[in-house]
Order: structure tokens, then C-alpha cells, then sequence
């Protein structure tokens, strides 16, 4: 595909959008609505028709290189995301359910079930390609001199092999441009020699860049005095006598707005007052319409209708870096000048702090012993590097390397049936394309993109439950994967007699929350995660403590803001071991996790035997696998395959064809999940 097909491709999802937009405009003050069907009706037509957007725009992104085109198309497209995650939090409450079925929309607009599946931005591993390799060395090399990984040869990582993919990509693009740069050049020539002077581009854009340069420069110097002048204006005046008093009478500073909340900038804007609340659902306030509106306004305006004829190469536009760069220096400085308010407020505050200390050590003697230690705990972690403590959680264990894995390895179907069931009453099992959908959603997206994860609706805690072998844990390496996020290991069996104490759990929760913000995203997991709230504590796990996290993981999470991209992600087999009120509160959102059904157990068992080198022929009888295998799980079906496919077995493959008997008598070897079992889950966690 050219170039102009991508660049196609971009105008045609703007179209699209603009007039997505314009419906979700005209609808101000969104209408009440007292029809829940019609409802959701509306909220998915939306829903799927931003997921179109969303696609396209993804693929549009992933090759246009135009550095310009970029930054639009990237506000654009987080826009898109954050808009979904919003819709979906509005049919979540309107449905009172995770799960939605969209096949009679999907029919009404001629699409289907794979038109929904959410893409998942390649940006969000390529674009920090260089940080993700060198981790991966660190941790590799810790876990060798640890002697916790043996040395022999590591198969290629992961991230090498994107990277090898994405150099022929540019290498592809690289070989189109110079072709039509020769072709260019060539024509000129021809002009030239014609006796017709063509304009000379490259001398032309040069002088431009030069311009530019030295007028960026300019701006920057009078932005940096403006701002100076301004910041220190702000201090000198209302707010540095507010301080001052307020530390003589109270001994206390007002905090400083931090910068994701603004900065001085938040100081001077007003809060909206609340709406008005009215009987039956309207559409909740979005923080993305103004994002995408502003980005395609920004398309509109700039790139719409722009001849960009003279651009082969699809390079910078000069005369757009002007106005970009202003407003780049404009924030930047800002960061800056806040950052070193902060600070200053900061050293204010400490000296303060210690200078009531001193008198109250001179007041009552030792009674403040405790504290004392604190402080120097709290010191000694804030004394120490990032790479310190990364090297300490590796050795001990908790920080994980986690397994190569795509979302789209989880294998599944989609549930055809789902709006008839629930016309008639019955909740439809959710499918495992379902699943994939929410992990996508509740996960990725946010964890992938810092605009999403800050505007859009939060998610701190995600519990994954269902059943040994449905491939739990291989989500939460997949969540990885997708996203370059760490991974931490705080399952009871893994930090049972690590750091012991009150004082040592909380220093260990200090480091991996440290940790895992400042080298976000983060995913924090907890295994069997119904331990932490046991109802009763097994005899036989006493001596492990699982309930060692229950008091100190609802403050932590209250402690993670917006801006924090850390997950934090429960997987259980046994949720209704736990005290369901805590557990629920802490895992507010919950992924119930089912057996395969039979459509996806029919694509399993093919792409299972695949994936382990087996041949697919006439004489397997696929769907007569996925009939029998009712009642057992991905885990079981991967077993039974890699029995029979043994290196032998594998030889013989050419000449003596797989047959489902051999599979069968593997399987018949493994116990099912029964179906009394799935319906506790089902009414247990539905009740939840
Ligand atoms: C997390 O730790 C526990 C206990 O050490 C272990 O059983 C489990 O496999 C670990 N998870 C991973 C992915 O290594
Ligand atoms: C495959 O198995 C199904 C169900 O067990 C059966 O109905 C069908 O006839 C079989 N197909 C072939 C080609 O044997």
C-alpha cells in the first residue's frame, strides 16, 4: 500500500468523525432519555462507529511518517480512545453488566463481530522501543549475576523482532521516497535542460528551515522572560503573604497544585459549577469531545484541503513549526518555572518542619523517639535510586519478567446468540472475545496512553476469576506485552517471608509503588488474590500470612492518582472464599473469565494443534473435538495436544494423518469444569 492510500485512508476517518461529532454536539443539552433499550441503542451506534474511527486511524498512524500529520492524527486518536472507554462506562451502567451484545446493531449496520474488536495501538511498544530493550537487558543481567536465570542462549527478544519489523517498514517507505525524489529530480533536470528554470526546492526549504530556526530561538528568549516575569509576579504577590502568614500560624504550607493538575495554571482557572441532576439517563459530560474537536478542527484547518504536492519526502513543513514551537516553550517553561516553586516551597516546609521539631525536643525529651526512625527510614528510600531498589525487587523475586505474549494469542469466538438470550431472559455466558474486549479496554488502552488513563473513567483494580486453565495468568503477560509494563509479583506465596514486620511490608510497598510509578506502566499482580481476604485462613497457610496485604491495599490504591499508570490486577479461582464486601471493594471491576463454548473451542483445538506442529487434515474431525471437549478449559485442551504431540509422534505425521481419537483419549485423562461449578460463579459473581 502507498502512501496516498494511508493519507486516504486518515481523510476518510476524519470524514467519518466530523460527522460523529457534529451528532454528539447537536445533542446539547444531551436529551433525557427514559427508554433503556433506546438508550442503549444510541450509546452503541456510537460505540461502534468510534471503534471504526478508531481502527483506521491506528493504521493511518502506524504509517504515515509525516512528523506534523502525526501530532494531529495522535491527539485525534486518544481522543477516539478516550471517547470509547467513556461510552462503555455509560453502557456498563446502563446494562448493569460488563458484557454487551451488539449483534442486531452489527446487522442493522452491515458489519461484522470482528469489526468490534478493539485494536491495540502499535505506538504504544514502538515508540519507546529503546527504553524497552535496554530494560530487558538490565533485568536479564540482574537475574543472571542473581543467579536466578541460567546463561544459556536466550531466544530473540521480543522487542528486537519488532524492531527488525519496523526497520524494513521505513527501509519500504524509505526506497518509495527516494524513488520519487529521483523521479522528481529527474523531471526537473528534464525542465532544466528544456530551458524552463523550475523553482529549486531544496535551497528554498533550507532558507526557510534557517528562518525558523533562529525565529524559534527568538521566541523562546522572549517566553522565557515573559514567564519569569509573570511566575515571579504570581509569587511576590496574594500567595507569598498567604504563605508566609499560614506557616506562622499554623506551621503549614497550602500545597502546590502538581503539574498534571496544571500547575499555576490551575491556580487561576475556575471549577465549573455541577449540573443539575434530572429523572431518566442523558449522556454524562465527555473529557474527549473537546479533545477531538480541537484535533479536528486542527485537520480542518491545516491538512484538509493542503496541497502538498512539493512534499515527497513527507517531511517537517516549516512554516508549521512556528506556531507549534511557541506553544511547546510556552508549556515547557511552565513545567519549569512550577518545578522550581515546588521546590522552593518544599525546602520552606522542611525547614519548618524542622524547626518545630527542635522545639518540641526541647520540650519533652525522647518522647518522640519513633518518629525520628521514620524519618530516617523514609530518607534512606528517598536517598536511593530507582535502579537501587528496581535491582533489589528483582533479586528478591517481585519484579518479574513477564512472558512473551499478544492479546490476540488468546484465542476465541464470538457469542452469536447474546441479545436473543437476554431478550428472553437468560444471561448469556460472556464468549472469550468478550473478554479479550475488556482486557483491551480496562487495561491496555489506559495503561498505553497517558491522555486515556488520565481522562478517562479510572480503573485501579481489575479481577480476573474463572476457572484453573482459562488463561488468567496469560492475560496478565499479554497485558505486559502489549504495553511494555513491568511486572510485579505480589501474590501471598511470593512475598510470604519477605520484609516481615508492619515496618518491612510497608517499605516493600513503598519500593514497588515507587518503582512502578516512576517506570510506568505498571502492573502490579496478585494471584490468587481471594487469600487476601480470606473469610478463614486454611490451616495449612497460616504460617504464609495471605492476609498480609488486606489493610494496606485499598490506602494504596487510594494513593494512586490519575496520572499513575499502574494496574493492579487480582486473578482467582476461588473468589467466594473471600469476604466479598473487601474484596469487592477493592477490585471494583471484575472480568468473569468462562470455559470456552463451543465456537471457540472449535478455533482452539485448530490453533492449538497448529501452534505445536501438528497438521490439520480431512481426517481430523475438528468439530467433532469441540463437541466432546464440553466442560474443559484452554489449559486442558493444550495438555491433551502436546501429549499426543510428542517429537515422535510428530515425525510420523506425513504418513499417518491426526485423528480426534488420539486427542480424545488424552483429554479423557483430565477432569472437566462441571457445570454445578460454573453456575456458582455465575450467581455468585452476578450478585457481587
Ligand atoms: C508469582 O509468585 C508465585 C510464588 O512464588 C509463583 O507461584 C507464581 O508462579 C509467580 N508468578 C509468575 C508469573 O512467575
Ligand atoms: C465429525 O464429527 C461430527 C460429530 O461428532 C459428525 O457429525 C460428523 O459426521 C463428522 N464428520 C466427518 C467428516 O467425519
Amino acid at each position: 500500500l502507498s502512501i496516498s492510500t494511508y493519507n486516504k485512508m486518515w481523510a476518510e476517518a476524519q470524514e467519518a468523525l466530523n460527522s460523529l461529532l457534529q451528532r454528539e454536539i447537536e445533542d446539547k443539552p444531551p436529551k433525557v432519555q427514559k427508554d433503556r433499550i433506546t438508550v442503549f441503542q444510541t450509546l452503541a451506534t456510537f460505540y461502534i462507529k468510534y471503534v471504526q474511527i478508531f481502527c483506521n486511524l491506528e493504521t493511518a498512524y502506524d504509517q504515515i511518517v509525516h512528523p506534523q500529520k502525526r501530532l494531529v492524527i495522535r491527539q485525534v486518536l486518544e481522543g477516539v480512545m478516550g471517547r470509547i472507554l467513556e461510552l462503555k462506562n455509560e453502557m456498563v451502567e446502563v446494562e448493569n453488566s460488563e458484557f454487551h451484545y451488539f449483534d442486531d446493531i452489527l446487522q442493522d449496520l452491515k458489519l461484522s463481530p470482528e469489526h468490534i474488536e478493539i485494536p491495540i495501538p502499535r505506538y504504544f511498544i514502538k515508540e519507546k522501543l529503546k527504553v524497552l530493550r535496554e530494560r530487558e537487558k538490565i533485568l536479564a543481567q540482574i537475574l543472571i549475576n542473581a543467579g536466578l536465570q541460567d546463561i544459556k542462549p536466550v531466544s530473540i527478544p521480543w522487542v528486537l523482532v519488532i524492531q527488525i519489523s519496523e526497520r524494513a517498514r521505513q527501509g519500504r517507505l524509505r526506497a518509495t521516497f527516494m524513488k520519487q525524489i529521483y523521479l522528481e529530480e529527474k523531471r526537473e533536470r528534464q525542465a532544466r535542460l528544456q530551458g524552463a528554470k523550475g523553482p529549486n526546492v531544496d535551497a528554498a526549504a533550507i532558507r526557510i528551515q534557517k528562518v525558523s530556526f533562529v525565529s524559534v530561538r527568538k521566541v523562546l528568549a522572549e517566553l522565557t522572560m515573559c514567564f519569569v516575569h509573570k511566575s515571579s509576579m504570581n509569587r511576590n504577590e496574594p500567595h507569598n503573604t498567604e504563605h508566609s502568614e499560614l506557616a506562622h500560624i499554623t506551621g503549614k504550607f497550602p500545597d502546590y497544585p502538581n503539574e498534571e493538575e496544571g500547575g499555576s495554571t490551575a491556580i487561576f482557572s475556575q471549577k465549573n459549577p455541577d449540573q443539575e441532576e434530572e429523572e431518566g439517563w442523558k449522556m454524562a459530560p465527555s473529557n474527549f469531545l473537546p479533545i477531538m474537536k480541537e484535533g479536528n478542527n486542527r485537520y480542518k484547518d491545516i491538512w484538509q484541503n493542503r496541497d502538498e504536492r512539493w512534499n515527497f519526502p513527507q517531511e517537517y513543513d516549516p512554516e508549521l513549526i512556528k506556531e507549534e514551537k511557541r506553544k511547546e516553550v510556552e508549556e515547557e517553561i511552565r513545567v519549569q518555572v512550577d518545578e522550581l516553586m515546588r521546590q522552593e516551597l518544599k525546602n520552606l516546609k522542611l525547614a519548618v518542619d524542622k524547626e518545630k521539631e527542635k522545639k518540641q525536643k526541647k520540650g519533652k525529651k525522647g518522647k518522640k523517639g519513633g518518629k525520628k526512625v521514620k524519618f530516617s527510614e523514609i530518607m534512606y528510600l528517598v536517598c536511593r535510586t530507582i535502579d537501587s531498589l528496581y535491582k533489589e525487587l528483582v533479586e528478591e523475586g517481585i519484579l518479574i519478567k513477564p512472558k512473551t505474549v499478544k492479546l490476540s494469542d488468546y484465542v476465541g469466538e464470538y457469542s452469536y446468540l447474546g441479545t436473543t438470550l437476554r431478550q428472553v431472559d437468560i444471561e448469556p455466558m460472556p464468549s472469550l472475545t468478550d473478554v479479550r474486549q475488556l482486557i483491551a479496554l480496562y487495561g491496555i488502552l489506559p495503561l498505553g496512553s497517558q491522555a486515556v488513563h488520565e481522562k478517562a473513567p479510572l480503573v485501579k483494580a481489575l479481577l480476573l476469576a474463572g476457572p484453573t486453565g482459562v488463561g488468567k495468568k496469560m492475560l496478565v503477560h499479554a497485558l505486559c506485552t502489549e504495553t511494555g509494563a513491568n511486572l510485579f509479583n505480589l501474590s501471598a506465596s511470593n512475598i510470604a517471608g519477605k520484609y516481615p514486620g508492619k515496618s518491612g511490608l510497608q517499605m516493600m510497598l513503598h519500593m514497588v509503588f515507587k518503582v512502578a510509578k516512576q517506570l510506568q506502566p505498571s502492573v502490579i499482580w496478585i494471584g490468587d488474590s481471594e487469600k487476601t481476604f480470606y473469610k478463614r485462613v486454611p490451616k495449612s497457610e497460616k504460617e504464609m500470612e495471605p492476609k498480609r496485604l488486606k489493610k494496606n491495599l485499598p490506602k494504596i490504591l487510594k494513593s494512586l492518582k490519575a496520572e499513575d499508570r499502574v494496574l493492579v490486577v487480582g486473578t482467582t479461582k476461588r473468589p467466594f472464599d473471600a469476604d466479598l464486601r473487601p474484596f469487592c471493594k477493592v477490585y471494583k471491576k471484575i472480568i468473569l473469565i468462562p470455559r470456552p463454548d463451543y465456537a471457540s473451542r472449535f478455533v482452539l483445538w485448530k490453533h492449538i494443534v497448529l501452534q505445536n506442529g501438528g497438521a490439520v487434515t480431512k481426517s481430523l474431525n475438528i468439530s467433532c473435538l469441540a463437541k466432546v471437549s464440553d466442560g474443559f478449559t484452554q489449559g486442558h485442551i493444550v495438555c491433551a495436544v502436546q501429549t499426543v504431540l510428542s517429537e515422535r509422534r510428530l515425525r510420523q505425521m506425513t504418513n499417518k494423518p491426526l485423528t480426534a481419537a488420539e486427542f480424545l483419549t488424552s483429554l479423557a485423562r483430565q477432569d472437566p469444569v462441571y457445570k454445578e461449578e460454573e453456575e456458582t460463579y455465575k450467581v455468585k459473581l452476578t450478585s457481587m
